[in-house]
């Protein structure tokens, strides 16, 4: 083992935790890396963990280190590296007697976790940890946490590898071309109903989307709806949101972020927009991102948005800018601290 890694995941007894946590200790998420594993949940949970933890034991994989559970967000948070902030309230679910049907119905239900972690996160994370956020509403929690953590050295990313790997998989049965031909596919804005899979710019068989897929009509009634209602129709089927697909995508947008990205391709995660593609700075905004080979993570800035491609987008960055206002209560701490009052 070259070195160590030190990982917090929150939500760690649910369904997309525990298809994740083995898979970042088997030896490939991080390489040769030994993974040390912190474990978060809320207090009424956390001693299921215990469970898990002989499981993990049992398993036997060479790549873990030292694991620990606990209730204490801060006391997991110090010197870690990565955190996976999966905890939250997930819809489909009954809650204070209303069906929580959108991801934008969970802003005011999950948005106050992130306040408390982002500000542990900023000073008891280490400079330079990476944080991925998968609890929903994913982008605005993100925007939420990093205000609160106020630590600029810290990457906060937002889930869309998901809505990206769903939307490889509808043009891999269009197409025909095996899925791992199938590259650069970019989701730009919010994961939610009005995200913008772009067909027109994904590498298929290292050909332009545009030339290759010759049917508007099938982009617009069906590619773009089935990957914005993705989520919702795993819902319906299975009664219970998407759990391993989510896990996957969350090992998928760890492992590009560990090593340096191929040339052409790109991967997708939402970040803070520094005013790339003409976003208002500072939301957290699904873009095509690379990894460097000094470990940068960075926004690729040479994709040519069609006008078609430039008025979905144009529909999620005005949602997002939506969720900021709603949300904007829960930045008063920081205006204060700004003020110093
Ligand atoms: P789940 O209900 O099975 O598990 C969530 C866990 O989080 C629970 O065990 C709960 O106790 C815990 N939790 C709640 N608040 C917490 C806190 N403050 N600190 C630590 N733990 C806390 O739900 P799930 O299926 O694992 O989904 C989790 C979240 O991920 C949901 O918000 C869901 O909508 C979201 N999700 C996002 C994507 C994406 O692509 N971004 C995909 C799938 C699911
Ligand atoms: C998904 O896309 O599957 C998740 O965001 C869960 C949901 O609520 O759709």
């Amino acid at each position: 083992m070259s070195s160590s890694i030190k990982v917090v995941v929150t939500g760690a007894a649910g369904q997309i935790a525990y298809s994740l946590i083995p898979r970042l200790v088997n030896g490939r998420t991080f390489g040769d890396k030994k993974v040390d594993l912190a474990l978060v949940e809320i207090p009424q949970v956390v001693d299921k963990l215990k469970g898990l933890l002989m499981e993990l034991e049992d398993s036997y994989f060479p790549a873990m280190g030292r694991v620990t559970y606990t209730d204490n967000f801060s006391e997991a948070a110090k010197d870690a590296d990565w955190f996976l902030l999966v905890g939250s309230i997930p819809r489909g679910i009954v809650y204070n007697g209303k069906k929580i049907e959108e991801r934008s119905d969970l802003l005011s239900i999950n948005g106050g976790i992130f306040v408390d972690q982002g500000k542990a996160i900023g000073s008891f994370g280490k400079d330079k940890a990476k944080i991925l956020v998968v609890g929903n509403p994913a982008n605005t929690n993100a925007f939420i946490g990093k205000n609160a953590a106020d630590n600029e050295s810290q990457l906060w990313m937002a889930m869309t590898m998901l809505d990206s790997n769903r939307a490889k998989s509808v043009i891999s049965k269009k197409t025909g071309v095996n899925i791992s031909e199938i590259k650069n596919m970019i989701i730009w804005g919010n994961h939610s109903p009005t995200m913008y899979p772009d067909s027109e710019n994904v590498i298929i068989n290292n050909q332009l989307g545009s030339t290759v897929i010759n049917d508007i009509s099938w982009v617009e009634k069906d590619f773009i709806p089935s990957v914005q209602q993705r989520g919702k129709a795993v819902i319906n089927a299975r009664g219970a949101s998407s759990a391993t697909s989510a896990a996957k995508a969350a090992i998928d947008t760890v492992m590009a972020c560990e090593s340096p990205t191929e040339e052409g391709n790109s991967f997708s995660a939402a970040i803070a927009s520094d005013g790339s593609y003409d976003v208002p700075e500072g939301i957290i905004c699904g873009f095509p991102l690379v990894t460097l080979s000094d470990g940068t993570i960075d926004i690729k800035r040479d994709i040519a948005l069609s006008d078609f491609g430039k008025s979905k987008f144009q529909i999620s960055i005005d949602e997002l800018l939506s969720e900021r206002d709603a949300v904007k209560h829960l930045m008063k701490w920081l205006m204060m601290k700004i003020l110093k009052i």
